[in-house]
């Protein structure tokens, strides 16, 4: 691996292997998703527990000051909305030109398996990363299920891992499974981040499934809507950071995001 890859990468992940990621792109197919109304109303007290952001240029540029940023993952896929006719439809929507100026860490990307444009997204995948690796530029391959959230089961995102590491990505973004797990770690050769999907139920179902994720051998998370779109988005951001970080359980984490949201501790 060259020195600016080398660099990025260790931007991305900390020194202990681990990192957690705050993905904060909803809005580039979603719109004005709930809480992320105001971009940077919603990112900036939670920047402090970001190793980094997950953000399309758009937002970057007019919510995130460049003095005060964490390493940039840039979304450069898109073109298609929750309106239009089909979400897997999306093209690359930002060069790698761009990315450079912008001095990000890294880009990232959905694909979109077992989709009508499974071969356009995996394309996709392919050209941005011949383009990344040219620049040292690491590519990160979000497993995107689209409205379909059932699909989340282990076999299939071992085989949306899999595929992703195959074709380049340095990293790859999924979803968790309560079943097989491991498996889907197991198969895909570079690190694994989970993402959160819709806001759950409760707080420990997070903690718990954050914590399950990270022993079972993910590196870490790129967790957006449990956090901020929970009344307490800090004292999610400050337990989730624990267990990652820290090895905390879930009881811990509990315990963490309660003493926050008391008040008890800043
Ligand atoms: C959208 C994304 C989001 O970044 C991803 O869904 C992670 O956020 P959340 O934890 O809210 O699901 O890639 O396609």
């Amino acid at each position: 691996m060259d020195w600016g890859m080398k660099n990025r990468m260790a931007q991305l992940i900390q020194a202990d292997g681990h990192s957690m990621w705050l993905p904060v792109d909803h809005g580039y197919f979603q719109g004005p998703t709930k809480r992320l109304e105001e971009p940077r109303k919603t990112i900036e007290p939670l920047l402090p527990y970001a190793d980094a952001l997950f953000i399309t240029r758009g937002v970057l540029r007019s919510s995130v000051d460049p003095d005060k940023a964490k390493p940039i993952i840039l979304r450069v896929s898109g073109g298609t909305s929750m309106v239009g006719k089909d979400l897997a439809n999306e093209g690359i929507t930002t060069s790698m030109e761009e990315a450079i100026r912008l001095n990000v860490a890294a880009v990232g990307l959905s694909i979109f398996i077992g989709t009508d444009y499974e071969k356009e997204s995996l394309l996709n995948l392919s050209k941005l990363v011949d383009e990344g690796e040219k620049y040292g530029i690491p590519v990160m391959a979000v497993t995107a299920v689209g409205k379909e959230m059932e699909r989340r089961d282990a076999r299939y995102l071992a085989l949306c891992c899999r595929i992703a590491a195959e074709l380049g990505a340095r990293v790859v973004k999924t979803y968790y499974c309560k079943e097989d797990f491991e498996k889907v770690v197991r198969g895909c050769p570079v690190p694994v981040v989970m993402a959160g999907g819709p806001q759950v139920e409760t707080e420990l179902e997070v903690f718990e499934f954050v914590y399950d994720g990270m022993q079972k051998g993910a590196i870490g998370v790129n967790l957006g809507r449990n956090i901020w779109q929970n009344d307490f988005p800090v004292a999610m951001a400050k337990a989730i950071r624990a267990i990652i970080h820290e090895n905390a359980t879930p009881k811990e984490a509990q315990e963490i995001y309660e003493s926050v949201k008391s008040g008890k501790q800043r």
